[in-house]
């Protein structure tokens, strides 16, 4: 059998390899996986870690993904929807804090007034954000959910920015029994057919295209977890984002159990470093989950091999209304504590902070 040395040298896994790589738990394994997922980082996206200044405007949620604390049957949060100026507000203190792009992100709405608020917001962002060190105004990704290829293509001419558009939506995971089991959507099958046209219909539209899965999810299995790698392949994807499952008191799975956190947080950094073993060129941001399981745990994520982080720039007054999952942190930081503390943590990785860029996934730009 090959050791964990070998096979991180290789340029092509098999899935028995993938496997492998998945089930380390031994420490001295580990090292050597975590050691060669940030080497090749290093060596194809280089050494810089990008931001992301992610805005959360609203909680109201259409759907009820049974995992997720926002979700539309859950009564006990209060909804809150910024308006456009807060938003806006948000965009230009990312903008003026060097921050290269933002992500907005909301519940899952497809009702026109909510198509057309966006729209508007996105157009005003653009006009406020150019400058020089912009000249295309700031990044911006979208994680609205699932949409027509027409509310795709609208906002995409309202963000004024062809070359720093991304979307990112997570097909959360491969297996299409445990997509329906996890989405509680009766009527509603094909879930997962349905999401991966989605991300066809997102690349039609011209966006730098994200997805990414949870990890530790109940009942999902390391093959799973392989054939999310190699959808990740198929899909042809631009930038990845996927972190641990972790339960919350607003879902409904709390009769299915979570994983140990210990073994969650390897099993998550292993999925992580294979990712970046598997696909070199891919943006991998370190998912704000992973810092829920343990302090420094994005940290931990670059590194694995992340070079994208989204630290939460969301006004803190709502901020306690966005737990997608239980022990969600920062909920009281400020935006301007972050950004001492976050430059510090990530200078301790080895990485440097850039600042003002948009940070486009290589991958994308080899395209
Ligand atoms: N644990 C971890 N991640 C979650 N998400 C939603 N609920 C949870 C949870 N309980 C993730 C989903 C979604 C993203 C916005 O948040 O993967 O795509």
């Amino acid at each position: 059998m090959k050791t964990i040395a070998e096979i991180v040298k290789q340029t092509e896994f098999s899935n028995e390899d993938i496997i492998r790589l998945l089930s380390v738990t031994d420490p001295e394994e580990a090292a050597i996986l975590q050691k060669a997922a940030y080497d090749r980082a290093t060596q194809t996206v280089g050494n810089n870690v990008y931001y992301r200044g992610l805005i959360e405007f609203s909680n109201i949620c259409t759907l009820d993904c049974r995992y997720c604390g926002i979700r539309k049957s859950n009564h006990n949060v209060p909804r809150y929807e910024l308006d456009k100026n807060t938003i806006v507000e948000a965009a230009i203190w990312a903008a003026q804090n060097h921050y290269g792009s933002i992500c907005l992100q909301s519940g899952e709405r497809r009702d026109p007034k909510f198509i057309n608020f966006v729209t508007d917001v996105l157009r005003t962002i653009h006009e406020k954000t150019v400058s020089p060190e912009l000249p295309h105004g700031l990044g911006i990704t979208l994680s609205l959910g699932e949409q027509t290829l027409e509310v795709y293509q609208q906002w995409a001419q309202a963000s004024g920015n062809p070359i720093g558009l991304r979307y990112l939506l997570r097909f959360e995971t491969s297996n299409p029994k445990l997509f329906d089991h996890l989405h509680n959507a009766p009527g509603r099958e094909k879930g997962l057919e349905r999401r991966y046209q989605a991300l066809a219909d997102l690349r039609q539209a011209g966006y730098q295209v994200g997805s990414g899965v949870m990890i530790g999810i109940p009942g999902q299995t390391l093959e799973d977890l392989c054939q999310d790698i190699r959808t990740f392949q198929k899909l042809d994807l631009d930038m990845i984002g996927m972190g641990p499952y972790i339960t919350s008191d607003g879902a409904d799975m709390l009769g299915e159990g979570m994983m140990e956190e210990k073994a969650l947080m390897r099993l998550s950094l292993n999925m992580i470093a294979t990712t970046r073993l598997v696909i070199p060129d891919i943006n991998i941001a370190a998912a704000t989950a992973l810092h829920a399981l343990e302090e420094n745990g994005r940290e931990k994520g670059i590194l694995h091999g992340c070079n994208v982080i989204m630290p939460n720039i969301t006004p803190r007054l709502v901020r306690k209304n966005y737990q997608l999952y239980a022990n969600k942190p920062f909920i009281e930081q400020e935006p301007s504590d972050t950004n001492h503390y976050l430059q510090h943590s990530i200078q301790s990785t080895g990485r440097e902070v850039a600042l003002n860029v948009l940070g486009s996934s290589k991958h994308w730009k080899n395209r």
